[in-house]
């Protein structure tokens, strides 16, 4: 290992492993956005995706790698020549590319291809040979490696090293393992398997036991010198390790934890919120550093002790992740001019165009909320769509109450002209999305209708997320307003939009081919 001894390599998968789990399908645009964020904030290594897993994939890994400024772009490859070629294509115009190939290597995975363990370890010397011979950064991964028998692990990293790994990533898979045994397996290895020293060891954990943090940072005191992590904690089923935490867990006990990183920890916020936002996943209100109640004291105790010394309840401040300490609210009377250094405090930069639109938005707002807070300004600009919007909701009556069903008035602009509708449901909403459908008749499934309120008051602006399927495409659109029925509208349309610009650039080809747990031939 080459590296300094006490540098933690930070390997970012949010829009790999991230974007995997179903429903977190961001687009094209929106990949690039989320990888020109993690490059700027510091990541060592962004893994941009599966290459040969979709065109889409392909197409966002291959821009992501010519984009990238610092970071070491890396794409994912399955133990074949296909994959490993199709990835190294992708990633080759990277100043610094690196491939990521893997197999599973516990018994249960080693039955999806039917090899013996001869097999499997010749396989794994032919691939990783092969993805030598074309990129000198090469990574491999024996998934599910915390259930793989410990002399067989120990034989599968060992031929990956001679076959020229760079990097032996050990995955926990399946969120099975615990700190101890975390520490215990990374150091076992590098003390047991020849060559271990020359080369970096990284820890992937998923957090179906809530414990891939606490795993990640045991790794690392166990020897490991790259975390494998995403935004958010942002996964297939619970996720993986957060970065925000183990950032800024290094951060903050460097007492007990003498390891760096070079993330700016303060562009957290940033990213964690457009991350929600783009995939359609809203971060949990007492999530770890980027939840909203993460720095919000309510107790009068806590209050009392918080005005007399913050760090009577604060180990962390709310600058070093990014949020503002004592923002003031923007009112009706605010300008564009403060506006713009509102959002540029908020860590978004914008171009003249945008801020005009985003200022027409802000005032409709101001209308009718006294305070406008970061959190509001950050949702209005949350709800934008990429390129033209072919539907738009143009007003929208709703009138509902006790004893009967509830009627939506709604009149939408489609492709420049006007339509109504007028349609009955189960409540506002129900019949607002049944007007919706009227006037744009498609066949999208519902997958996820969530409402919370951005701010406090009666007046708060209801943030709504919608998840729309349709043919294997996922879209997700959000939208935030004083009026929940009027901001459930808006997310819907706003998802239809995106499934709509989907369909036509894509052609559906954005879709899922393949799926990484089943190593292949
Ligand atoms: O969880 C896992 O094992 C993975 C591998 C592909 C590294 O994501
Ligand atoms: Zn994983």
């Amino acid at each position: 290992m080459t590296q300094d001894a006490s540098r933690v390599l930070i390997f970012d998968t949010t829009l790999r492993d991230g974007e995997q789990s179903p429903g977190a399908t961001m687009t094209h645009n929106e990949k690039l956005e989320i990888a020109e964020l993690l490059d700027e904030m510091g990541v060592d290594i962004i893994e941009a995706g599966f290459p040969i897993a979709s065109e889409g994939d392909f197409r966002a890994v291959s821009e992501i790698a010519k984009r990238s400024k610092s970071a070491q772009i890396c794409g994912l490859a399955r133990a074949n020549f296909a994959d490993i070629d199709r990835c190294w294509e992708a990633v080759r115009n990277s100043a610094r590319p690196r491939i990521h190939t893997f197999i599973g290597t516990s018994p249960l995975h080693r039955a999806i291809p039917n090899l013996t363990k001869d097999e499997m370890v010749e396989r794994i010397e032919q691939t990783v040979t092969h993805a030598r011979n074309l990129c000198d950064n090469v990574q491999w991964s024996p998934m599910d490696a915390t259930r793989t028998e410990w002399d067989y692990l120990c034989r599968v990293v060992d031929v990956a090293i001679k076959s020229g790994a760079t990097t032996i990533n050990i995955p926990d898979t399946v969120g099975y393992t615990a700190p101890k045994e975390s520490a215990d397996l990374i150091k076992r290895l590098i003390d047991t398997v020849p060559g271990a020293a020359d080369v970096i060891f990284a820890t992937h954990c998923h957090n179906d036991l809530g414990m891939a943090t606490a795993n990640a940072l045991a790794a690392v005191e166990g020897g490991a010198r790259q975390i494998e992590c995403t935004i958010n904690g942002l996964g297939e089923r619970a996720g993986n390790t957060a970065l925000e935490e183990v950032v800024m867990a290094l951060k903050v006990r460097g007492d007990i934890m003498p390891f760096q990183t070079k993330v700016d920890t303060k562009k957290i916020m940033h990213i964690s919120r457009r991350v929600a936002t783009v995939a359609g996943f809203p971060v949990q209100f007492n999530k770890a550093i980027v939840g909203k109640n993460a720095f919000a004291h309510e107790s009068g105790i806590h209050q009392d002790g918080m005005l007399k010394n913050k760090e009577t309840f604060e180990i962390m401040r709310p600058e070093d992740v990014g949020l503002a300490g004592t923002s003031l609210p923007l009112g009706k009377h605010s300008g564009r001019a403060a506006l713009r250094a509102k959002l540029h405090d908020l860590g978004v930069d914008v171009g003249d165009n945008q801020l005009k639109d985003i200022f027409v938005r802000f005032k409709e707002l101001a209308d009718r909320k006294k305070e406008v807070y970061d959190d509001d300004i950050l949702a209005l600009i949350s709800a934008t769509t990429e390129g033209e919007d072919r539907l738009q909701v143009v007003s929208l009556k709703v009138i509902c109450g006790t004893g009967g069903p509830a009627e939506a008035t709604l009149e939408m602009e489609i492709d420049g002209s006007d339509k109504t509708a007028i349609c009955y449901g189960d409540g506002p909403v129900d019949a607002t999305f049944k007007a919706v459908r009227e006037l744009h008749p498609n066949k999208a499934h519902l997958s996820l209708y969530q409402v919370s309120a951005v701010t406090e008051g009666t007046d708060a602006q209801a943030t709504v997320s919608v998840r729309l399927e349709e043919d294997g495409m996922v879209a997700t659109g959000q939208s935030a307003d004083t009026d929940t029925v009027v901001a459930s509208a808006k997310a819907y349309v706003h998802a239809l939009n995106r499934l709509i610009v989907r369909r036509e650039k894509i052609g559906g080809s954005d879709t899922k081919e393949v799926s990484y747990k089943s190593p292949a031939e």
